[in-house]
């Protein structure tokens, strides 16, 4: 997979993936609003083009076609770096190719100079984003309990982390 950074005629697709509040909470956290829209993507490519720039906004490509989207929110005050808005398309999910994708972000943000704590936020009903992380070694640093509200649900939000070369 080619991982490289999200280009416009991706939008739409991007925006296609979440068919319901759920999937799009799930996916890019509360603070969205369902329908995701072109606008909503811009305003996170928007972050990205500071200097040094504080948000990657990234894809990852099969055969030129986009089957993966994922962010790395960039703290250089405090070497601290977030993985954000994962996903791999909904046709193509389960074959493995979260491992390779956010396998990749992952040396990625550790590649920035002065990142030594990578970290994400995930919902604790994704079985399958909590098993992927674990997996590549994420640790569960803790879990903040009915932490947003979705529909007459409330979720639970587990904060996980990988450091590198801490003193
Ligand atoms: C979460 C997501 C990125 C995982 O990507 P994927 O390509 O489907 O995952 P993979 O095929 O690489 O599988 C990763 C692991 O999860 C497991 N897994 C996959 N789907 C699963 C499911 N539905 N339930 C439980 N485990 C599952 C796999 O078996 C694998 O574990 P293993 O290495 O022990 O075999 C993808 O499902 C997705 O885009 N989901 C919707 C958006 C989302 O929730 N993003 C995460 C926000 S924090």
């Amino acid at each position: 997979m080619r991982i490289e950074t999200l280009r416009d005629e991706d939008v739409a697709t991007l925006c296609g993936w979440f068919d319901s509040e759920e999937a799009l909470v799930l996916w890019g956290g509360q603070d969205l609003r369902f329908p995701l829209t072109p606008a909503a993507v811009e305003a996170m490519r928007a972050e990205g083009r500071g200097e040094p720039p504080g948000r990657l906004v990234l894809a990852g490509r099969d055969d030129g076609a986009l089957v993966a989207h994922g962010q790395i929110v960039l703290d250089h005050r405090h070497g601290v770096a977030r993985l954000a808005r994962l996903a791999i398309a909904p046709e193509r999910r389960g074959a493995g190719l979260g491992r390779v994708f956010v396998g990749g972000l992952v040396e990625r943000a550790f590649a920035v100079p002065g990142i030594v704590r990578l970290e994400l936020n995930v919902f604790t009903q994704n079985d399958a984003a909590v098993r992927l992380y674990e997996r590549l070694g994420f640790v569960r640093e803790g879990v903040r309990r009915s932490s947003v509200r979705v529909g007459d649900a409330r979720w639970n939000t587990a904060i996980y982390a990988i450091v590198r070369d801490a003193d």
